[in-house]
Order: structure tokens, then sequence, then C-alpha cells
């Protein structure tokens, strides 16, 4: 099991690592790629460098990393076998250029080439508030099939901060992937709390 990971420069980058440690945690091999404005949105974001970040996952032999305009990389071809991808945070720029397959850096190939593939693709926007162009464009990749994944916090369960709030999220994008066949048991909906 392989999945394209593509971290574009919208806020939000927390939720770009939960969602690589939740896929190496489930032993499914993981190909990051990260735009220019991503590297800057993670250092305004996080304790941890990119750079370090990188050299953490590297320990895991599931893990590849590719630069953002290398598209010699094999994540560019429909030809190299991935189980998908999931654009995390999604950008609305990056959502408008999937949507009109706009091709002109690797993570937005690597998502050209899910569609073309018909393999499952996670799209997790990050925007407040959406204009009638976000709206429209998301309804285009919709059709297309591809999954629209706000990353809302699940207001039901006993969440307290923005660590397990994108956890919870983590673990939704690999439900839509196909890679496991629900949440795990402490995330499920049990009922009204009293
Ligand atoms: C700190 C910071 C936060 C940003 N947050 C967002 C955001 O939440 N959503 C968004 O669509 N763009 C956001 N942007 C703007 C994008 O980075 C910009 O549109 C960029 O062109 C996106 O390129 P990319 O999609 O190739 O990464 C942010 C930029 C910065 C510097």
């Amino acid at each position: 099991m392989r999945i394209v990971v593509g971290i574009s420069g919208a806020s939000g980058s927390l939720l770009a690592a939960k969602t690589i440690e939740a896929l190496l945690d489930h032993k499914v091999g993981v190909s990051l790629v990260a735009s220019n404005p991503a590297r800057m949105v993670w250092q305004h974001e996080m304790d941890i460098s990119y750079g370090e970040s990188i050299e953490e996952w590297s320990y895991n032999n599931n893990f590849e990393h590719f630069a953002i305009g290398d598209f010699k990389a094999p994540i560019a071809s429909g030809t190299y076998p991935t189980n998908g991808m999931v654009i995390v945070p999604s950008s609305m720029a990056t959502i408008s250029a999937v949507s009109k397959g706009l091709s002109d850096n690797l993570i937005r190939r690597s998502a050209d080439v899910c569609l073309k593939e018909r393999r499952p693709l996670v799209i997790v926007p990050r925007e407040s508030p959406l204009n009638a162009i976000h709206l429209g464009n998301m309804r285009d990749l919709s059709i297309l099939g591809v999954t629209i994944l706000p990353p809302d916090p699940p207001y039901y369960l006993p969440v307290n901060t923005l660590n397990e709030s994108a956890a919870f999220t983590a673990q939704k994008v690999l439900n839509a992937l196909g890679l496991t066949e629900q949440l795990p048991e402490e995330m499920q909906y049990k009922g009204p709390v009293v």
C-alpha cells in the first residue's frame, strides 16, 4: 500500500503531520511532496522544522520525499503503483488548479494522475469563508469522485486540543482512502453526551 501526500500552502500543517503519522502507523507507504508556500506555512505553525520532520520520517523505510518541481519523480506517472492521494491541507489555489487540470507542479500533476487513473483522491480544504469560486471548484472535483473532507472538529467527542482534532481528521482521511473500514472505536459517535 502506498499513498501520495501533497501538502499545499494552506494553514493547518498539523493536519499534514498527523495524516503522515497515521499512514506510517498503519504500515502504509507515504510519498510526500510539499509546495514552497506549504514550507512557509509549516515554519510559521509548527514547533519542528519541515526538514527535521522529513529526517524523522525518513527512518521509516516506507517513506519517500520528492521536490515540488521534480516532474521526473515516479508519482508523476500513472505507471507508478499507488493506492491514491490526499492533499492536506489544501489551499484554494491548489483546488482551483486540480479542478482545471493544471499540472504545473508535482502535487497538481500527482492529483491529475489520480483522476485519470481513477484512484481515490481526498482533499482537505482550508479556507473560511468560502466564495462561489471555491465552492464551484470543489463541486467540480466532487462530481469527478474526489472526496472533499473539511477538517471539522468532532464536536460530539470530548476533544480539547488541536492535536486531538487533527488526529481525528487524519483517521477520517484514512477511512476516505479506503485504508480502514471505520473510525477507531473511541472516535465513533455513540449518541448524545448527557
Ligand atoms: C501563513 C499563510 C497561511 C495561508 N493560509 C491559506 C489558507 O488557509 N488557505 C488558502 O487557500 N491559502 C492560504 N495561504 C495562501 C497560499 O499559500 C497561496 O495562495 C499559495 O499560492 C498557495 O500555493 P500552493 O497551493 O501551490 O501551495 C496562506 C499563505 C500563508 C503565507
